[in-house]
């Protein structure tokens, strides 16, 4: 069998994380153009017909399962690349193992959510699905060109706040449910002309909309204040950056979220609210990435070589890490990278 090169994997990793993301923004778009049941049926689109009439829900639909096809085929060829690659990696064939099986499973939830004529409780269970789908994909791309092995992590800020970020994932996923929870009292999914009305959550779209409201004002406060305390310490300029990021894109998210609720959910702004609820889930994964420093794989050599030059001193002394010329990406290591963890 021909081995698959770190580089070329990287390129398959960018591929997938691309493919995951339009996969939730594609589907996102099915509900919002009311064309869940385009395709009444699963795994064809009409009773016996595996194409879908020329008309414009059905074409949504099925365009959307088009697109989830060729993404599957991406991940599937990105598994048997991470099984071909040299070196190879237990930890890269686990990470696109799992999105072979969570793309799988989706597609079954799927065929559900079609046979189930949009019941809100599937159609809430198959968003946040895909959530973790694209938490896999952004860990393996992150970790495609880097050196995973046992201790070869170096950790660039205080145990704490390692916590206090996994809480804050913890508090967006929260969010992330009670938004779902807020989608499936809407009057929006199914309805559209010559199609069922999908059946709707039995709580009121306003109490629903204000529990979420406050989970997503009490997380954006919440990382506000760490991200605060975080530039009072000393941690590498990339970690600071990436909270500062995150505050950014967590306030524009909470004022598109009063804005769609003030303007009766127009479509086009409900999009967008997914697109930046993606973005957050791919940011707080960044964030929590960027708290530990992995050199980049030995193999690649070129733009990379600094920063294996510089990680493996870190990893050879400890304890002069605070003397030690930052990563290629400029960061310089703090006093407390001394400790070394192992993945
Ligand atoms: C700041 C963090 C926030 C995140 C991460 C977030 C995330 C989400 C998610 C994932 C959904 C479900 C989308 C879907 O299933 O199609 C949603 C729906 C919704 N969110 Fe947020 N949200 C946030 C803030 C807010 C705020 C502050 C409001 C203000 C009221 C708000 C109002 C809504 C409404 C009304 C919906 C239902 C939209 C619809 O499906 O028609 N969101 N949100």
């Amino acid at each position: 069998m021909p081995a698959v090169s770190q580089r070329a994997f990287r390129r398959l990793s960018i591929a997938t994380t691309v493919g995951v993301t339009l996969m939730v923004l594609s589907g996102e778009a099915v509900r919002l153009t009311g064309s869940g049941l385009g395709c009444s049926d699963w795994p064809t689109c009409y009773h016996h017909r595996v194409l879908a009439q020329l008309s414009f829900h059905p074409l949504v639909e099925f365009g959307n399962r088009l697109l989830i096809v060729f993404v599957t085929v991406v991940i599937g060829v990105t598994f048997l690349a991470a099984l071909l690659r040299r070196p190879k990696r237990a930890d890269l064939v686990w990470l696109s193992a799992g999105l072979v099986a969570g793309t799988i499973l989706q597609a079954l939830l799927g065929a559900l959510v079609v046979y189930s004529k949009l019941n809100p409780y599937l159609v809430m269970l198959h968003f946040l699905a895909s959530m973790p789908l694209v938490v896999d994909a952004v860990v393996l791309l992150h970790r495609s060109n880097r050196d995973y092995s046992r201790r070869s992590g170096t950790l660039l800020v205080p145990t704490t706040v390692r916590h206090l970020v996994n809480l804050g994932i913890v508090l967006l996923g929260f969010v992330l449910i009670a938004g779902s929870a807020t989608t499936g009292t809407t009057p929006q999914a199914g309805g559209a002309p010559g199609q069922l009305v999908a059946k709707r959550i039995p709580v009121e779209l306003r109490s629903m909309a204000q529990l979420h409201a406050d989970f997503a004002l009490f997380l954006v406060g919440f990382t506000l204040a760490l991200v605060v305390a975080l530039h009072a310490l000393d941690v590498p300029e990339r970690v600071k950056k990436a909270g500062r990021v995150l505050v950014v894109v967590l306030a524009a998210q909470a004022v598109i979220g009063y804005t769609q609720y003030f303007t009766h959910l127009p479509p086009l702004l409900v999009e967008l609210h997914v697109v930046g609820a993606t973005s957050l889930v791919i940011g707080f994964v960044h964030f929590s990435l960027s708290l530990t420093h992995h050199p980049i794989e030995p193999v690649l050599q070129g733009s990379f070589e600094r920063d294996n030059v510089a990680a493996s001193r870190v990893a050879a002394s400890p304890a002069t890490a605070s003397s030690v010329e930052g990563p290629a990406d400029g960061a310089k290591l703090p006093e407390m990278a001394k400790t070394t963890i192992s993945s």
